[in-house]
């Protein structure tokens, strides 16, 4: 029974369909992903990657299909129990969504202040913990916008990593960022792995950083996974989608 239990996939997409109105964006998506591993969701823009993100945390309703987290059908779950498997996840956003008001301290803190009755000790204990994992312990007392867009997404993984989340999701970590952010970006995004070992699911379509981060490449292509597996072999999978995506990123001179 219990190797059951660790061969379940930590996530687990069957059958997912959404359409809104009569614009059909998810239509039969299928996806596993283990545990501890990172999986990228890799697709066009406007093919669905965010909608299938918003499913996984539990944001949208599948017309049909299920989403299972740690075995549990979220699908089917509402209310208290919903809250109960959303505090499973961390969330990094695109635009990095800090508070541009607040120090990067209580950015990180802001979590921990909403969810928990920690103490300002235990508070401040966390939040130097956090900044630690991602490098930046110093930068505690600065604004966002005195940080780069590089140290903004490390700052925000280290408040969606605050209450110590199973699953760190990453919404397009590295689009509208130039090559060397990109890269420490991608490193933090392997360091969080490493040092945490979470479950991470990151949507991008940044093909150079995809084949650098994942352990497994899923690509979405008309509403459905259409390739799926190691970086090495999404090269050879055959699909013509999949080769168009590649070869027009080969040819921009980014191999
Ligand atoms: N709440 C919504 N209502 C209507 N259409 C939506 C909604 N959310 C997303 N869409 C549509 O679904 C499609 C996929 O969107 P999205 O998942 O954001 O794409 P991307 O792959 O770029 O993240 C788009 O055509 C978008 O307009
Ligand atoms: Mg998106």
């Amino acid at each position: 029974m219990a190797n059951e239990r660790a061969c379940e996939p930590m996530i687990a997409i069957r059958g997912l369909h959404k359409s809104f109105g009569d614009h059909r964006v998810l239509t039969g998506v299928d996806l596993s992903v283990a545990e501890g591993s990172t999986t990228v969701i890799l697709g066009g823009s406007g093919s669905g990657k965010t909608v299938l993100m918003k499913h996984i945390i539990g944001l949208l309703r599948p017309d049909l299909g299920e989403v299972w987290i740690e075995g549990e059908n979220i699908a089917a779950l509402d209310g208290r129990a919903l809250d109960e498997v959303r505090r499973k996840f961390g969330m990094v956003f695109q635009a990095s969504a800090l508070f541009d008001s607040m120090t990067v301290f209580e950015n990180v803190a802001f979590p921990l202040r909403e969810h928990t009755r920690a103490s300002e000790e235990q508070i401040a204990r966390v939040v130097h913990e956090k900044l630690d994992v991602v490098g930046l312990r110093e930068v505690d007392g600065k604004y966002p916008a005195e940080l780069s867009g590089g140290m903004r997404k490390r700052v925000g993984l280290a408040r969606a990593i605050a209450l110590e989340p199973k699953i760190v999701l990453y919404d397009e970590p590295t689009t509208g960022l130039d090559p060397i952010t990109t890269d420490y970006v991608d490193e933090m995004i392997l360091e969080a792995k490493k040092k945490l070992g979470v479950t991470s699911v990151v949507i991008s379509h940044d093909v150079g950083s995809a084949m650098h981060i994942a352990d497994r490449i899923a690509f979405l292509h008309e509403g459905q996974i259409c390739a799926e597996g190691p970086p090495a072999e999404l090269r050879s999978s055959g699909h013509p989608a999949v080769t168009r995506f590649l070869s027009t990123w080969l040819e921009k001179g980014r191999a």
